[in-house]
């Protein structure tokens, strides 16, 4: 079952007009959750994430808090299995084909819940491939934008050979990876871009450097240079599906001895621990439409 503007249907149901500005322009923001066991991750953060990207792109949230909360869980609680990636995407509606923003358009709502798929046990203990290109995104990538050619164009760079992700550098310094976050370690030290109109702001990154913080891992969030990617002990990537990844080579190079390292080990730890902290609260705050 997926949900389609108020309505949980079978996806074959689920038909959207051929003037929606999503599908004209790219007009429309989105958001991906993890749920493990019928549990959402960190669902409130990412709510935030979306309400700001609607608000950065000037598209009417349709919904209040509680609404949306309601709708992933009947959506959650309508698939027959249990770890979930629930991706939603709101579009600023269906309208004549111009540029400017239409008046009066619905927002179109379209939300669906996939079977979670994470690294598998043998890429988390060996570690993964990624090569680099130069970040030629456009200068909002704050904004978690449905407009992804970008990074499907440098996603496809790994693809093609045969790596996890590929690594963004801009004017010589570490961005983000086409669909990830990047952190890298050296002398212990955890390093990883300062949040800012370059990168998305990754609910996995604010997981991470929590934490790091919360454990004792030194972490510094400031600018990183390529030279230091590229001379790291360690790198990981992060994201909502990816968790904490580690990568071993980049662009065919080895990084640090070429295996996921004790800083990654230890984070990759702390990371399980607290899913499985937020699996057993098991909460769900009261809803209600
Ligand atoms: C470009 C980009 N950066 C970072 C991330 C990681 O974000 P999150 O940890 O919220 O999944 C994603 C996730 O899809 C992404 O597409």
């Amino acid at each position: 079952m997926v949900f389609l503007n108020g309505r949980l249907l079978p996806i074959e149901e689920a038909k959207i007009p051929v003037l929606d500005r999503g599908f004209i322009f790219g007009d429309g923001v989105y958001e991906l959750v993890p749920v493990y066991s019928r549990v959402p991750f960190r669902l409130d953060e990412h709510l935030s994430r979306l309400e700001r990207s609607l608000a950065e792109t000037k598209i009417r949230n349709p919904h209040t808090r509680a609404q949306w909360r309601d709708i992933i869980y009947r959506l959650v609680d309508a698939q027959p299995f249990e770890d979930q990636g629930v991706y939603f995407q709101v579009t600023r509606g269906v309208a004549k084909r111009d540029h400017a923003f239409p008046t009066g358009a619905e927002p179109t709502v379209f939300m669906m819940a996939n079977p979670l798929v994470t690294p598998p046990r043998e890429l988390v203990e060996k570690g993964a491939a990624a090569v680099s290109a130069q970040d030629n995104r456009w200068l909002r990538c704050d904004i978690k934008s449905i407009s992804l050619i970008g990074n499907c164009l440098l996603r496809q760079v790994s693809a093609e050979a045969g790596a996890v992700e590929t690594i963004l550098f801009r004017d010589g310094r570490l961005t983000e990876a086409s669909a990830s976050n990047v952190f890298a370690v050296k002398r212990g030290v955890i390093l990883t871009p300062p949040k800012s109109n370059l990168i998305l702001p990754g609910i996995t990154y604010d997981v991470v450097t929590e934490l790091a913080q919360a454990n004792g891992l030194p972490l510094e969030s400031r600018d990183v240079d390529e030279h230091e990617v590229r001379a790291a002990d360690e790198l990981w990537v992060t994201s909502s599906s990816k968790e904490v990844l580690a990568i071993v080579s980049l662009d065919g190079a080895r990084v640090g001895d070429g295996r996921p390292g004790p800083v990654f080990a230890r984070m990759y730890q702390l990371y399980q621990e607290f899913k499985q902290k937020v699996m057993r609260a098991g909460k769900r705050e009261a809803v209600s439409a």
